[in-house]
């Protein structure tokens, strides 16, 4: 028998490349989103490259009968895998309560609801922001670093809802856990059906390197050269989101497996860093693609340098980001040319 898995927000970016990997790694999935930052359209590319079309219901987890529902719909329903929350930093700064309420209710729903209708795990969408400004003490990050001050409210929604779970599981409640906290998700499908749909101008640099080498935007502006670095630009953890959606595979089968511990946490990159230098020369290197781009400013609140160590995933999830980042790169540039041959942008 199949086990069925619930991915909320799983026409997202990350969500849908989950869903793709979960399909073809024999699992039944269930998507709840309320298309709040993604299209409906995203279930016909799940279904073009695994076969399989997922369920869907288009549900605002905030809902909490909505929520309910889903899980009186789908009484099979043995893992979540949570995705979905609001993710735009800057936007976090201007509407603080929206980011709480969305990201914070959401969860609480959830968790409420899994022992009532006995789902057993939970894999949390947390994020290498929790650990903080100015900058991390020492390099690479282990799950272990200290949580220094978050960056935003969005950072302090992660902080807040890692903490909420914890608490949750000390209660008491059957439920386990694990939290993955993931660096820079970046690129597309290899099969350029499923990518990331940035809403407006990127703030983000692959979008913003993709759009500017698709003539979208005019310059790229790489921000600061004068950083304690090799080549004086910041320094990045870049993970491919294939690799990441992988890593989410994993996890599930081990938090559904009554021998771990009830609460667990990894860190999901490359564990190495690349510059954002080296990812414009490494872009046009690969895609044969010339990028306009200038040094400005530093960017407000930019943590220098960060990568992870995630040994501690390659060791107990048995898993490891191994693609090539030339691939990764020339993967988001396909998704590109695919938005532009579709009209989208
Ligand atoms: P995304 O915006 O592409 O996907 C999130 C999905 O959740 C969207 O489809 C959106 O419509 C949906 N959603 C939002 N609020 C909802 C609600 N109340 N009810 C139902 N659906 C809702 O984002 P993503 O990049 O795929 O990120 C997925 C998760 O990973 C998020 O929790 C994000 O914070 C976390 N994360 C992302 C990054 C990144 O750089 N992309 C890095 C670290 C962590
Ligand atoms: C990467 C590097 C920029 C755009 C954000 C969130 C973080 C996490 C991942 C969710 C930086 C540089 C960028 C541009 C540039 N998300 N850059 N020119 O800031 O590492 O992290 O996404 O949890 O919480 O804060 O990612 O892609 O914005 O920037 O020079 O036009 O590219 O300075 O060094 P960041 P990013």
């Amino acid at each position: 028998m199949k086990q069925t898995i619930l991915v909320t927000g799983g026409t997202g970016f990350i969500g849908s490349h989950t869903s793709v990997e979960l399909i073809e790694a024999g699992y039944n999935v269930v998507i709840v989103d309320n298309l709040s930052n993604s299209k409906i359209e995203v279930l016909d590319g799940i279904e073009k490259i695994t076969g399989t079309r997922p369920a869907f219901e288009q549900v605002d987890l905030r809902d909490f009968e909505a929520t309910k529902n889903v899980f009186l719909k789908y009484p099979d329903i043995e893992g979540i895998i949570h995705f979905a929350a609001s993710k735009a930093v800057g936007e976090s700064v201007q509407e603080p309560l929206m980011y709480y309420r969305n990201n914070v209710v959401s969860l609480l729903n959830l968790l409420e609801l899994m022992p009532q209708y006995n789902v057993k795990g939970l894999i949390f969408s947390s994020s290498c922001t929790v650990y903080g400004q100015p900058n991390p003490e020492n390099l690479p990050v282990t799950e272990e670093a200290p949580h220094q001050k978050a960056t935003s409210p969005y950072g302090n929604t992660k902080e807040i809802n890692e903490q909420i779970i914890l608490d949750y599981i000390h209660s008491g409640a059957n439920i386990k856990s694990i939290v993955l906290r993931y660096f820079n998700p970046i690129g597309a499908h290899p099969s350029a059906l499923i990518g990331e749909l940035p809403n407006g101008v990127p703030n983000n640099l692959i979008p913003y390197v993709t759009q500017t080498a698709m003539g979208i935007r005019k310059e790229l502006t790489i921000f600061g050269n004068d950083y304690n670095t090799p080549d004086g630009t910041c320094i990045r953890d870049y993970i491919y989101v294939v690799d990441l959606a992988k890593a989410h595979v994993a996890a599930m089968a081990r938090v559904l497996d009554q021998d771990t511990d009830k609460i667990e946490y990894f860190n999901i990159g490359t564990g190495h860093g690349n510059s954002t230098l080296e990812i414009v020369e490494t872009f046009e290197h690969a895609t044969k693609v010339k990028v306009n781009w200038k040094y400005g400013p530093r960017r407000e609140g930019d943590i220098e340098k960060i990568w992870g160590d995630c040994s501690k995933a390659n060791s107990i999830l048995g898993w490891k980001a191994d693609t090539p980042l030339s691939d990764v790169l020339l993967s988001a540039w396909k998704w590109q040319e695919k938005l532009r041959a579709d009209g989208v942008m």
